[in-house]
């Protein structure tokens, strides 16, 4: 029989996760900003400038320089350490991390009970060989992830990057249906990949000049499409789509909840017509958006796909990500004949895999009600904080912690982000026009340093 993996041997893993209501330490990664000089500091500048000789401009930092939209300078944050919710600079200021490394550090920064397990994979085993030969933290983490995602989804595909497993996920249609045209939705984020990039809508300019490279094998509809022009477009196609593919929630398009009913509307018309449903859940996965997966919960209508992608908070910072489906749809790819058709090099890379493991065991000791309780109180005081503003702020969207907070008038959170980061807070602008600011703060941060975000923002309005 198996045996206990190494990283299970280690202390309790609720002691790594603060409570709710915990003191401010920066030695747990639960204090507020603490700024000693200007932001960015001398130090930070210096390591800017000799990353816009060396890095391509197409990257976020190296365009951040142009104050084009806050007419500020914007020189980004380089990022000296993290730990919790707390950012430190060359400078040795500290920040409270709002976006949660981009929704990634679900159990915080640096989790102690994360870093111990990754600590104890690298001294067993760095590298794997792929596909040829597993590793045993790869064969746990695939078991685990069939035991928690819900409905029969109990086979799973390794990547690195959430595009990758969309990518697998559209392959995995491919083989499954004979079909290889998708339906995505329009707001829709699914990767910079160029396969991932065919589906994503966010954002035409995206794609616009790679447009000769792109698969174009997508069409986009409205997000919460009505039911009949969904079924009519459908009827006005040559095949039907292989599958259609969505985000529960649209992260990058604003923390967008889809409408009631409208995903279990879905799954009903997928079962109907035999077409399969993907549920992109590398953002809202891993207890992001108030339950540890959209699929099968109340929010998602219970609808269950056919095929689930994973990633960003899966293992709090290493990166691995997955595309989980059912053994009739991955049956599809057939049984092996030699060279694998689909993988990669660092597939089921083992310290992800460890990393991985750790963060189900933090999520199953209590991280997901402390997300839940996080979430609640950010989607109420955001309300709250909005009905003070009328004029300076609208929606509240998103759900459990992944919120959007819209900014009047659109363009102005570009501004306000960067004087939130003056103040010690970091956070970005999300929506398909920049127009609301994205909330998606690790599930450890705590209400001190949350209340102090929004007292921080207040003041700024
Ligand atoms: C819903 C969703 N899908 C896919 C991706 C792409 O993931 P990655 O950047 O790891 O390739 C993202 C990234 O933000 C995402 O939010």
């Amino acid at each position: 029989m198996v045996q206990s993996s190494p990283s299970t041997d280690r202390s309790s893993p609720l002691v790594s996760i603060p409570a709710f209501d915990a003191a401010e330490d920066p030695d747990l990664g639960t204090a507020r900003p603490e700024l000693l000089g200007p932001v960015p500091g001398p130090h930070g500048v210096a390591w800017v400038d000799l990353l816009a000789r060396h890095e391509c401009p197409a990257i976020t930092a190296r365009r951040a320089r142009r104050a084009e939209h806050s007419g500020m300078a914007q020189d980004p944050l380089v990022w000296e350490r993290a730990l919790g919710s707390n950012v430190w600079d060359p400078d040795g200021n500290r920040f409270v991390d709002l976006c949660g490394g981009f929704g990634v550090v679900s159990a915080g920064h640096a989790n102690p009970f994360v870093v111990e397990a990754v600590r104890v994979q690298l001294e067993l085993l760095v590298h794997g060989l792929g596909d040829a030969f597993p590793s045993r933290p790869r064969i746990e983490l695939a078991a685990a992830l069939a035991r928690i995602c819900p409905g029969e989804l109990q086979q799973v595909i390794f990547a690195s990057s959430g595009s990758e497993a969309v990518e697998a996920a559209v392959k995995s249609a491919v083989m499954a249906t004979g079909r290889s045209r998708f339906l995505a939705f329009e707001g829709g984020y699914h990767g910079m990949s160029l396969g991932a990039l065919s589906a994503s809508h966010y954002r035409p300019g995206f794609r616009q000049p790679f447009e000769g490279v792109l698969g174009g094998y997508a069409d986009w509809l409205s997000f919460g499409v009505a039911e009949d022009d969904l079924r009519r477009f459908l009827g006005q196609q040559l095949e039907l789509p292989a599958a259609i593919l969505v985000e529960p929630v649209q992260g990058r398009g604003g923390n967008r909840c889809a409408p009631d009913g409208w995903l279990g509307m879905l799954r009903s018309l997928c079962d109907e017509l035999g077409v399969l449903l993907i549920f992109d859940e590398i953002f809202t996965g891993f207890g992001r958006a108030g339950a540890l997966f959209q699929a099968g919960s109340w929010s998602a209508d219970g609808a269950v796909p056919d095929l689930l992608c994973l990633g960003k908070g899966m293992s709090s910072g290493f990166p691995i990500s997955a595309c989980i489906g059912t053994d009739q749809v991955m049956g599809a790819w057939g049984l092996s004949a030699g060279e694998a058709l689909h993988t990669s090099t660092f597939l089921g890379h083992p310290v992800g895999c460890a990393s991985a493991l750790a963060v189900i065991e933090l999520m199953e000791a209590g991280l997901l009600q402390r997300a839940s309780a996080l979430g609640d109180w950010m989607g109420e005081s955001l309300r709250a904080l909005a009905a003070r503003h009328p004029g300076r702020l609208g929606r509240v969207t998103g759900r459990g912690a992944m919120r959007g907070l819209e900014v009047l008038p659109a363009g102005d959170s570009v501004g306000l982000c960067r004087r939130m980061l003056q103040r010690g807070y970091l956070v970005l602008p999300a929506g398909l026009g920049g127009e609301v600011l994205g909330f998606t703060p690790a599930l450890t941060m705590t209400r001190a340093q949350w209340d102090g975000a929004l007292l921080t923002l207040e003041e700024l309005l």
